[in-house]
């Protein structure tokens, strides 16, 4: 009697262990699907960098994002960002790429936005 009854919860035992690892092929398989790439990986091209227009483009990121802490009556650590020739002063010298690779980086939320700064300071930060 004792036997019949360790045997009927060993088979219990197997059963659970059998039906755990069925889970786990379903789940394994799922998790499979998902992770081989249907086609080449997606890449952003929306993110437009040719030829960069200040009024267009920078002018209206600065506006969005510096400009309250670097304007004509508060420049932050001395840095003007308020109109084209304030603007492409710190272009020139080299102090807002070296500010968007440090700190002021946390500041421009959007990686588009980025790109088309460091594309207009890379062609020449014109007035365009
Ligand atoms: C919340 C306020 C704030 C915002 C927003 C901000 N800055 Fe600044 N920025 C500062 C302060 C404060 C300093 C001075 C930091 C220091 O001297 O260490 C500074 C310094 C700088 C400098 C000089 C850095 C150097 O190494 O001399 C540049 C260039 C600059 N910011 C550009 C930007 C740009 C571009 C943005 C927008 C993406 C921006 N900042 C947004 C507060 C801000």
């Amino acid at each position: 009697m004792k036997n019949i009854h360790n045997i009927k919860i060993q088979y219990r035992f197997i059963g659970i262990i059998l039906i755990l690892f069925t889970m786990e092929l379903v789940l394994n398989s799922c998790e499979q699907d998902e992770i081989v790439p249907a086609g080449p990986i997606f890449i952003d091209n929306s993110c437009n960098t040719n030829n960069v227009s200040f009024i267009h483009f920078v002018k209206p990121i600065i506006e969005k994002n510096c400009i309250f802490c670097h304007d004509n009556s508060f420049a932050s650590g001395g840095v003007n960002l308020e109109g084209y020739e304030n603007v492409k002063k710190a272009a020139v010298n080299g102090a807002i790429k070296k500010s968007l690779s440090g700190i002021m980086n946390s500041y421009i939320n959007d990686d588009c936005d980025l790109r088309k700064i460091t594309a207009w300071i890379n062609q020449g930060s014109k007035n365009n």
